[in-house]
C-alpha cells in the first residue's frame, strides 16, 4: 500500500496524516495517531465513513457492484466452483489443487458428526426455539466438546476450518429434524457438502431422499454468495469479539448472532415474511410502498438497500437468475416471485428508491429458493451463517494473525450526560 498524506488543520495548527491506498485504489486517512497528537476524536456512527482493519480477503466496490473473493469475481466463481471450493480459497487465499480439494473435502467428512451428548441439547429446547438461537448456542458450545480446537491452537487451518464447517451442518439439519419431531439423519461420506445437508434434513425412514443435481447445484451458489462480504456487521461482530482473545467457535457463535438481526441476515426471512403478507393483502403494493416511504413509519422494505452497495447487488443478480431456473427446474409456481419481480420493477420507477440508491440485496430471492427446496422459513439466516461461515473464520484467523496491528477493538466516544454534580444522599432526594 502506496502512502501520501493528507493535512487536518485545528485551532490554526495543521496536522500531516498519512493516507493509504489499498490493491483496488481504494483510499484511506490513517487516524491511529490522530488522537495523540491532536487530542481529538473522530465520530462516525454505524461506522458509515470508518475502516476497522486492511485485509486481504474479499474487495467491494458499492458504486460499481463489484465482489471479489481474494481477486476472483463472484459471478466467475458462483459459476464454476463448489461451495467447499470456494471456503478453502477465503481460508488459504488460494483455489485448491485437486489433491488439495479431495484432502479438504476428507476433512469435512471425519469431522461431520457433533458429539452424542450434544444431541441430548435439542431435547431440552422450546418446541418454537429459534433455529438461530440453537444454533449460537451450540457453535459456542462447541468449545466446551473441542476446547484444544480453538484456533489459536497451533491446529491446522483446513483441520479447523473443516471442523467448524462441517459441523454446522450437522446441527443446523438436526435442529430441523428435532424441530419436526423426526428421527435424525445422521451425515455420510459418500455425499458432498451440500448433498450431506439435503440428505440430513429431507431423508426419511419412510421415503428416501432423492438428491436433485439442481438443488444442490444452486445450494452450492447461494452458499458461495453469502461466504464473505469483507467488514459487514456479523463479521466486524466476529473480529471484535475474538479480539478480546475469544476462542474462534464463541467468536463465531457472536457473529451468528449479529447476523439474526433482521436488518442483516435476518432480512432474507424477513422478505418472505413481506412478500407473504402482500400476497395475503390481494397484492396491495401500494400500501406497502406508502409505508415503506413514510418517515414515521420503521418499516422498510425487506431485501432492498445497502450500506455499501449503491446499485445493483451483484449477489441479487445471480440469485435471481438461479430464482427462476431452480423454480422451473422443480417445477414450482410460487407466486412469491411473482409478487417480488413486480415489487423491485415498481421501486425502479419510484423517485423515492431510486434517488436513495435502494436495489434488491442478497436477501431479496433467497428466500423464494429455500422455500422451493423446502427449507422452512425461521431457517433462512440458518443458511445464511452456514455460507457465511468460512469468511468469518477466515477474518478472525487474519485478525489473529496480524500480531503487528492487532489490538482489542476499543472504539472511543463524546459524552453528551451530565456535567460533574455533587451527591445527594437518599434522605434528603424527597
Ligand atoms: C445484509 O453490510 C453487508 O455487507 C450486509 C450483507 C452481507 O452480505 O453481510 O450484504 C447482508 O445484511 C444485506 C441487508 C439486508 N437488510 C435488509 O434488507 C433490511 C432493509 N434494508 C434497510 O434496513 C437498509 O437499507 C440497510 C440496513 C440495509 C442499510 O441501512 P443504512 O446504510 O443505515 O441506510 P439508511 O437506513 O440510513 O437508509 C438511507 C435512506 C433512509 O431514508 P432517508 O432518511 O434518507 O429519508 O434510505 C431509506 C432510509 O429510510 N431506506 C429504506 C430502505 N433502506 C434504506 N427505505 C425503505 N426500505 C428500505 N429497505
Amino acid at each position: 500500500m502506496s502512502e501520501k498524506h493528507a493535512t487536518l488543520t485545528i485551532e490554526g495548527n495543521n496536522y500531516r496524516l498519512p493516507i493509504i491506498t489499498g490493491t483496488a485504489g481504494d483510499k484511506a486517512i490513517d487516524i491511529r495517531e490522530l488522537r495523540s497528537t491532536t487530542g481529538y476524536i473522530t465520530l462516525d456512527s454505524g461506522y458509515m465513513n470508518t475502516g476497522s482493519c486492511s485485509s486481504d480477503i474479499t474487495f467491494l466496490d458499492g458504486e460499481k457492484g463489484i465482489l471479489n473473493y481474494r481477486g476472483y469475481e463472484i459471478d466467475v466463481l458462483a459459476e464454476n466452483c463448489s461451495f467447499v471450493e470456494v471456503s478453502y480459497l477465503l481460508l488459504m487465499g488460494e483455489l485448491p489443487t485437486q489433491t488439495q480439494l479431495n484432502d479438504f473435502r476428507a476433512l469435512l467428512s471425519r469431522f461431520a458428526l457433533i458429539h452424542e451428548d450434544m444431541i441430548h441439547f435439542f431435547d431440552h429446547f422450546p418446541p418454537n426455539a429459534s433455529p438461530m438461537a440453537i444454533l449460537s448456542t451450540m457453535v459456542n458450545t462447541l468449545h466446551n466438546f473441542y476446547p484444544e480446537m480453538t484456533g489459536d491452537s497451533g491446529e491446522d487451518l483446513p483441520e479447523i476450518a473443516a471442523r467448524l464447517l462441517s459441523k454446522i451442518r450437522t446441527i443446523a439439519a438436526f435442529s430441523y429434524k428435532k424441530s419436526i419431531g423426526h428421527p435424525l439423519v445422521y451425515p455420510r461420506y459418500d455425499l458432498s457438502y451440500c448433498g450431506n445437508f439435503l440428505n440430513m434434513m429431507f431423508d426419511k425412514p419412510v421415503k428416501p431422499y432423492v438428491v436433485h443435481p439442481q438443488v444442490v447445484a444452486t445450494l452450492n451458489k447461494l452458499l458461495i454468495l453469502h461466504a464473505d462480504h469483507e467488514q459487514n456487521c456479523s463479521t466486524s461482530t466476529v473480529r471484535l469479539v475474538g479480539s478480546a482473545g475469544v476462542n474462534l467457535y464463541t467468536s463465531i457463535s457472536a457473529g451468528i448472532s449479529a447476523l439474526w438481526g433482521p436488518l442483516h441476515g435476518g432480512a432474507n426471512q424477513a422478505v418472505i415474511e413481506m412478500l407473504e403478507a402482500i400476497h395475503q393483502d390481494n397484492n396491495d403494493f401500494e400500501k406497502y410502498i406508502k409505508k415503506a416511504k413514510d418517515p414515521n413509519n420503521p418499516f422498510r422494505l425487506s431485501g432492498f438497500g445497502h450500506r455499501v452497495y449503491k446499485t445493483f447487488d451483484p449477489r441479487a443478480t445471480i440469485i435471481k437468475r438461479a430464482c427462476k431456473q431452480t423454480l422451473k427446474a422443480l417445477n414450482v409456481d410460487d407466486p412469491l416471485l411473482e409478487i417480488a419481480m413486480q415489487l423491485e420493477e415498481i421501486t425502479r420507477s419510484d423517485e423515492y428508491f431510486v434517488g436513495r440508491n435502494l436495489y434488491p440485496n442478497v436477501d431479496f430471492y433467497s428466500g423464494i429458493i429455500y422455500r422451493a427446496m423446502g427449507i422452512p422459513t425461521d431457517m433462512f439466516t440458518v443458511m445464511f451463517a452456514m455460507g457465511r461461515l468460512p469468511g468469518w473464520i477466515s477474518h478472525w484467523m487474519e485478525m489473529m494473525g496480524d500480531t503487528k496491528d492487532r489490538r482489542i477493538g476499543r472504539p472511543r466516544q463524546i459524552y453528551r450526560g451530565h456535567k460533574k454534580r455533587d451527591f445527594v444522599p437518599l434522605h434528603e432526594r424527597g
